[in-house]
């Protein structure tokens, strides 16, 4: 009997001791850790409970609040109905694969094969899970930022592999420092996951860095993902590629996203383009994993790729949102500026109030502004201690943006901040 055995109750089903290392063994379901996310439903229950007539202030929700396009909901209308979308997609159909080639021309001059360097995925989140299957053996290293988007790095753990951390700080612009990653990591490296504009910090990356991930990827030898999830939400210029890059398309592949630029979470598209050998990969893991989105969806979704027009809109609507929030927060002690993208806002968490709290993280001060004040937000102490502000509230004018923005100035000034 393995050691895992012993630790079951006679409360537990047979097979208790059966569940795999990866997700926690014989301890699975056992674990008594109660995860950000569940922390911050308890205090929302808690402060509705003790406050049922004050509204909350949601910032915490990083969703879009809008439903897709009209002209995008037609198609998936028309489409639905037609018999020849009935069956299984498998790797995905041409027209989508063609429209994100003419996506990736029009908006960032990349020219892509769609018959090899393009495929669809099922939203973007299962192409993190997928892409450590192609290249992560046990014992190999997938380089991830931190704060970020964890999949991948989970996926990398299931494989066996290891996740090494590299922070994102104020002081580098949240970009990281790759000189600081040992060489014997550097040996063990398959997989370099970035992401931007980045999630939560809110960075933009710049081409001088990309040049200095491709010159590197080729010298240690590592693959490079880029997830550009909120790529279309960019506000310091024009968004940038990785696979603009000269270079870059020999070293790794970009994961784009219908979720957040188009107001389509729910469709669940994506696409994963750049070298052709990692895109086939992809696809073959892909293939045994899944049978393809929806005909109708992906038909849908093309249409949507075809019209700047809808992203161009969506940047704009929380663009605006955005710099209303900066000038809010700036106003309540708050140092920020408008991030180079992403709906996020991330701000510098505060130490304590004028009247004697103190926080050791921001997880504290995230439960303090949802208990105390109806304001809700996300902490991160991953890298320093920050308070992810979402501008995807609900609010379906900018009157009503207006008047949200004065209650949360309104809610800030009574809760004394300090930093
Ligand atoms: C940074 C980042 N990457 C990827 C995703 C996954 O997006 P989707 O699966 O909806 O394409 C998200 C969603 O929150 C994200 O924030």
């Amino acid at each position: 009997m393995s050691t895992a055995a012993s630790e079951t109750t006679n409360t537990d089903p047979y097979f208790q001791s059966l569940f795999a290392d990866r997700i926690g063994g014989a301890n699975y379901g056992k674990d008594n850790e109660i995860y950000k996310f569940e922390k911050i439903k308890r205090a929302k229950r808690k402060a509705m409970a003790e406050h049922p007539d004050r509204k909350l202030l949601d910032f915490g929700i990083g969703e879009n609040d809008c439903m897709a396009d009209p002209s995008v909901r037609k198609v998936m209308n028309e489409e639905v109905n037609k018999p020849e979308n009935r069956g299984y997609a498998d790797n995905g159909i041409m027209e989508y694969k063609q429209a994100a080639a003419r996506f990736m021309q029009r908006r960032f001059g990349v020219t892509l094969d769609p018959a090899t360097q393009i495929n669809h995925s099922i939203g973007s989140k299962p192409a993190y899970a997928m892409l450590p299957a192609c290249f992560i053996n046990p014992g190999d290293v997938t380089l991830m930022t931190v704060p970020g988007y964890p999949v991948a790095g989970t996926h990398t753990r299931y494989y066996g592999g290891e996740v090494f951390r590299l922070p994102l700080l104020a002081e580098n612009k949240f970009l990281p420092d790759m000189d600081a990653v040992p060489e014997d990591i550097y040996r063990r490296t398959k997989m370099l996951v970035l992401n931007y504009p980045n999630s939560p910090t809110g960075a933009t990356a710049t081409q001088a860095f990309y040049e200095k991930v491709v010159a590197l990827a080729k010298e240690k030898q590592f693959v490079v993902v880029q997830d550009a999830a909120h790529m279309l939400l960019t506000f310091d210029g024009k968004p940038l590629s990785f696979l603009q890059t000269p270079g870059a398309m020999d070293v790794g592949v970009e994961v784009h996203s219908m979720s957040k630029g188009y107001d389509m979470i729910g469709w669940r598209m994506g696409f994963v383009c750049g070298h052709e050998r990692i895109v086939s990969a992809f696809a073959d893991v892909k293939d045994n994993s899944d049978s393809g989105q929806f005909m109708a969806t992906q038909k849908a979704a093309a249409a949507a790729l075809d019209n700047d027009a809808i992203p161009d809109r969506i940047n704009a609507k929380y663009r605006r949102r955005l710099e209303k929030l900066v000038a809010t927060l700036n106003e309540c002690g708050f140092e920020c500026q408008l991030p180079g993208g992403t709906y996020f806002l991330y701000a510098q968490s505060p130490s304590g109030t004028k009247s004697g709290a103190s926080f050791a993280k921001a997880e504290d001060a995230t439960r303090h502004l949802i208990e105390q004040f109806g304001i809700v937000t996300v902490p991160w102490d991953d890298a320093g201690s920050f308070l992810r502000f979402s501008v995807t509230y609900v609010a379906d004018t900018e009157a009503d943006e207006d008047a949200l923005m004065q209650e949360t100035k309104n809610r800030l000034g009574d809760a004394g901040l300090v930093w």
